[in-house]
């Protein structure tokens, strides 16, 4: 026993000490000035991953690394380099420390997966991920949309000063997915308004324990068991999921459904099930409500866009009371470039994509290689080259969905990442944005975005406002003067 432990402990000794040798002697990329033991650590605390980025692709060039105490993180730039790192899948995978921090509240579920584990589950769930059932979706998405500019009406005329724009739009996104991926809670004559509770109170309590992940895995475990209110809202959230799991109806065609059906066939555990569930619900109206946000914080400076979008609407004689169809919908070319250009252009829906090297490797050419170590995380830079001017003809920082029409209309395919490449792309990219775009015609048929004068805090390093910001906005319907 005691010599196991030695053992273990003079591994990790001897594996610090190697990383640390690399940090203080051997690192060829640019980096900042590094500490003993926290290596960049205190840098990156100090700000946002986006403007660590943008400030190291300013000051470092297209490639550098940050170090996570010993732990190495080579930020990419150019996209020859995002292309290799997407298309060696034997080489990088998922990043560690993401999975390693989900494995603790998310055991077992997709995203945490890797080999053939990870394979199987992908077969699973491309039953309906691969080509979602978007017809059977069109119905939900608009009844939620329909719910937001209910309460509008009612409301007359929503500010986020008051607070309620944000957490409104947030009930409505959660519901369409609840219903999308898992369960009508109607139909189990319970609540959207008390399951959501229960959802949002447990991820609270994920953000709350989040802190102190950093410390050993059984420790953080350790924590949770211990933490009494984390220990009430899991067992409430498990109830409701017992429920619903066994109340399923095995006619629908959704994630829960599917995931149970894999279940029944022993292909994975009822664990895996409740742990996909959640994430997939999770993830999905958390992206749903992020990129909603942003839309609303550009195209209230933007209203040309609006009117562009309901122009495009009427040209084709969409109205509210049309029937809305997929091919319909797919005809809306300018919607379709102002759902691109929200991606593309916010800070935070999608900032980065991290992968581990399994093994060591060389990026780049001949000229000039690139050494990547086994270990190291990978960084796609994706805010950053979604602005780099070498990539983009029209001014990457400037909202300008036409773009996608016009000058950037052929730009490079790794130049835009927003859901990621490879072979961990983003699984729900069509049903992400079926959701997006059918929520924001639906809003645009009734209603236009604007904002009070404000000042706009632009941050020098992202060349706009850092975080979505609603301060300001406000809704009017169309037939009545803004
Ligand atoms: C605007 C909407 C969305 C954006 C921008 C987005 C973006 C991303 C990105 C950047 C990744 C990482 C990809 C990579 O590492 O290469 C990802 C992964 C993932 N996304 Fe999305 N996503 C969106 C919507 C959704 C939705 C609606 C779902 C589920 C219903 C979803 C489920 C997932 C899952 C499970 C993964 C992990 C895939 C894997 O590890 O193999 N996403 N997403």
């Amino acid at each position: 026993m005691f010599i196991t432990l030695g053992l273990i402990i003079l591994l990790a000794v001897v594996f610090y000490l190697k990383q640390y040798w690399y940090v203080l002697f051997s690192e060829k990329l640019p980096h900042f000035p590094q500490s003993f033991l926290t290596g960049n650590l205190l840098l990156l605390k100090a700000m946002s991953p986006a403007v660590a980025l943008a400030r190291g692709r300013a000051v470092l060039g297209d490639l550098f690394s940050f170090y996570a105490g010993p732990f190495r993180i080579v930020c990419l730039n150019r996209i020859e380099h995002v292309e290799q790192v997407f298309n060696r899948r034997h080489i990088y995978e998922r990043d560690t420390f993401s999975t390693s921090v989900m494995k603790i509240f998310l055991p077992d579920s997709f995203r945490t997966l890797t080999g053939n584990e990870w394979k199987l589950r992908k077969k699973i769930l491309s039953q309906i991920f691969r080509a979602p059932p978007m017809a059977t979706y069109v119905s939900t998405i608009v009844n939620g949309a329909d719910e937001l500019i209910e309460y509008w009406r009612q409301e007359k005329h929503v500010a986020d000063d008051s607070g309620r724009l944000k957490p409104v739009t947030k009930n409505v996104i959660f519901d369409i997915f609840l219903k999308l991926l898992l369960v009508d809670p109607s139909i189990h004559k319970e609540s959207s308004a008390e399951f959501r509770q229960v959802f949002f109170d447990y991820e609270t309590n994920i953000k709350k324990a989040m802190r102190i992940v950093f410390l050993p895995y059984w420790l953080t475990k350790l924590y949770l068991k211990l933490n009494k209110n984390f220990q009430r809202t899991e067992a409430v959230l498990h109830s409701y999921m017992d429920r619903f799991m066994n109340d399923a109806n095995k006619s629908q065609n959704n994630l829960m459904t599917v995931l149970l059906s894999a279940e029944e066939n022993k292909l994975m555990s009822k664990k895996s099930v409740y742990f996909d569930c959640v994430d997939f619900l999770s993830t999905a109206y958390g992206l749903g409500e992020l990129s909603i946000a942003w839309f609303f914080h550009y195209v209230a400076s933007a209203e040309q866009v609006q009117i562009n979008i309901k122009k495009e609407l009427a040209s084709f004689g969409i109205t509210p009371k049309s029937t809305l169809t997929i091919e319909a919908i797919n005809q809306l070319v300018y919607l379709d470039c102002v759902v691109k250009e929200i991606l593309r252009h916010s800070t935070a829906i999608t900032t980065y994509t991290a992968r581990v090297a399994l093994e060591d490797d060389y990026l780049g050419n001949e000229q000039e290689k690139v050494p990547i170590r086994k270990g190291d995380t990978v960084l796609v830079c994706t805010y950053n080259i979604h602005h780099d001017p070498n990539y983009w003809k029209f001014d990457p920082y400037e909202f300008k969905p036409e773009r996608f029409l016009n000058e950037d209309k052929d730009h490079e395919a790794y130049a835009y990442t927003p859901f990621g490449g490879g072979h961990r792309l983003c699984i729900g990219q069509k049903l992400g944005q079926l959701e997006f775009k059918l929520f924001v015609l639906r809003l645009m048929q009734f209603v236009t975005v604007h904002r009070e004068d404000c000042k706009v805090k632009l941050n020098p390093d992202l060349g706009q406002e850092e975080l979505v910001n609603l301060t300001g906005i406000y809704v009017t319907f169309d037939n009545e003067t803004a």
